[in-house]
């Protein structure tokens, strides 16, 4: 990781907001070809930003909206400390080897027409492979400008999931459930709200899917801004102020089959216009 103090500024343009990198990214990241993808900090706030060559080794990063108000930026040049490590796309994208064996016999439609909210689970464990085939399911959900905002918080042990069923009655499941997935939303990453809730919650329908298209159940509860729950969510599992818990997945064995619904409703739909 590189540590460097920088100018936050605008470019000769005007119309950029920049950071001129102090070192010759190319080399000091072994990375002769191809887009440097960076992430770090910027006093203390993360970001995750690419870089832009200027040619002769030199190489500025560009600082989109979200990241110029997180950090105080108000279009005067300001100092900033920075942190930067590069992030390999490929080493990212890279799949664990074991996802690859673990498939899921349900079509799509199949899996998508009988999936039900799963509140009753029996003791038997589920597997690190099952889990990290939901947790890359919840992966490959679209975000906006695939800035994949998320952060999965795995809970497995059974003190802390009781510690969560008990001051949740919409939650209480989790006192049974093999275990339980938080979905965060980075709010540094997305600072629009709406679009950091729809990619989380497209990540979240992602999991509960690839949960029901493993044999597996799987239920969403909520969290509801301002609810104690939340404040509870926030202590026990340490976020930091950037990380907003928007989701919680409860996972496990079914203790039983619940039959699926058909939710048509002709009146929902309409052609060109209301
Ligand atoms: C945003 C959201 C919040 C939910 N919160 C809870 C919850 O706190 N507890 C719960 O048992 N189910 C919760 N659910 C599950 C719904 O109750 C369930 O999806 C709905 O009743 C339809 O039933 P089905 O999932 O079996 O098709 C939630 C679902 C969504 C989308």
């Amino acid at each position: 990781m590189e540590r460097f103090d920088a100018l936050i500024k605008k470019d000769g343009s005007g119309r950029l907001t920049i950071v001129e990198i102090p070192f010759d990214a190319k080399a000091v990241f072994s990375k002769p070809k191809g887009t440097i993808y960076v992430s770090g900090t910027i006093n203390g706030i993360g970001y995750r930003s690419k870089l832009l060559s200027r040619g002769g080794g030199r190489f500025v990063m560009v600082l989109d909206k979200t990241v110029q108000k997180s950090v105080g930026f108000d279009g005067q040049a300001m100092a900033a400390e920075i942190t930067m490590s590069c992030e390999d796309m490929d080493a990212v994208r890279e799949k664990p080897e074991k996802l690859v064996d673990i498939m899921s016999d349900m079509d799509v439609l199949t899996a998508i027409k009988t999936r039900r909210s799963i509140r009753e689970f029996t003791s038997k464990p589920v597997s690190q492979d099952m889990v990290n085939a939901i947790l890359f399911a919840g992966m490959q959900a679209p975000t906006a400008k695939d800035k994949r905002p998320y952060h999965f918080i795995v809970i497995r042990d059974r003190h802390v999931l009781s510690i969560l069923a008990r001051n949740n009655p919409n939650a209480a499941m989790m006192e049974e459930s093999a275990g339980a997935i938080i979905v965060c939303g980075d709010k540094n990453i997305e600072g629009i709200k709406e679009f950091l809730y729809a990619d989380c919650a497209a990540a979240t329908q992602n999991m509960l899917l690839s949960i029901h298209g493993l044999g597996l159940g799987g239920v969403w509860c909520g969290v509801a801004s301002n609810s104690d729950w939340r404040k509870l969510l926030i202590h026990q599992l340490a976020l930091p102020p950037k990380l907003e818990p928007i989701s919680v997945i409860a996972f496990g064995w079914s203790a039983g089959i619940k039959e699926s619904v058909c939710r048509w409703e002709t009146a929902k739909i309409h052609y060109e216009k209301w």
